[in-house]
């Protein structure tokens, strides 16, 4: 199989094996149904930056978000399409599909290894996605997109000139083939999923990823993140032909 991408990021050396302390900074952003928290990891080699993603609990008892640092309100992602390639034994993948208080916890509890597995992959893939740095009880920490005054823009909000957007929309494509190639779909790609940050285009929000080999919706759900991308892009001056890059990627997903 030809390389179509560039190999993951040698550039970011991970310290690995080095002591370091975590220290909290404070809620980045609050989403749908996780909250990013941002921390510093002071190694002997210098601070890191890192997101974490903290998955709501869903059924919190009396006071428990915000003694856990959350904000308010949430909703849950529902999305049968998603859930019905988990590999889990017969009963807890009933579970997780019905709508009991137990699949929903369990469901609750696998999203955000969903999202760790998923995130490993692309990263592997060569997709330029954050550095995926560990799981954590609810959640995932995973190398920051920004510095120290400001987070990466999401790309509908970037407001790229037309020199980025044509860049933009060729590192996107880059990140479709190596997606592809590694058997993945993203399956909720966005403009608002999309980091823009010094030049470059990073993929983000994986939990609902999937695979061409276990899930029947899988190639469904391309074209769908094809179409929404490439309309965005048409839509802000770039005109791109949707289908002619789903055939493209499809001939590599073969
Ligand atoms: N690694 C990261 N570096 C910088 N910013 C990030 C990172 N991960 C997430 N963010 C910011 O947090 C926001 C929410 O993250 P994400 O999309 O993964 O969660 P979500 O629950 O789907 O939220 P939303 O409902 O907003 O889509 C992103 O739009 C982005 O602005
Ligand atoms: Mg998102």
């Amino acid at each position: 199989m030809h390389s179509t991408t560039s190999p993951p990021r040698a550039a970011l050396a991970w310290p690995s094996g080095e002591p370091y302390e975590d220290y909290q900074l404070g809620t980045l952003k609050s989403g749908k149904e996780a909250e990013i928290f941002l921390v510093e990891r002071r190694f002997a080699s210098g601070p890191r930056l890192l997101a974490h993603k903290r998955y709501r609990p869903r059924y919190p008892v009396k006071g428990q978000l915000r003694g856990e640092g959350f904000s308010n309100s949430t909703s849950y992602r529902g999305d049968a399409t998603y859930k019905a390639s988990w590999f889990l034994p017969t009963r807890d993948k009933k579970a997780v599909m019905g709508g009991s208080r137990y699949g929903h916890e369990l469901a609750g509890r696998l999203w955000p290894i969903q999202e760790f597995a998923m995130l490993t992959r692309a990263w592997q893939s060569g997709a330029s996605v954050p550095y995926p740095v560990e799981q954590t009880d609810h959640g995932l920490l995973m190398e920051f997109i920004g510095d120290e005054s400001r987070a990466a823009s999401k790309l509908a909000q970037a407001g790229l000139s037309r020199a980025e957007l044509a860049s933009a929309w060729e590192q996107l494509l880059a990140n479709l083939r190596a997606f592809t190639e590694a058997g993945l779909v993203h399956a909720d790609l966005s403009a608002y999923n999309l980091l823009w940050w010094d030049g470059s285009l990073f993929v983000i929000d994986l939990p609902q990823a999937v695979e061409f080999t276990t899930n029947s919706d899988a190639y469904e759900l391309l074209h769908r993140d094809v179409a929404n991308v490439g309309e965005w892009f048409t839509r802000h001056g770039l005109a791109v032909d949707v289908e002619a890059v789903y055939a493209e990627l499809l001939a590599l997903a073969w």
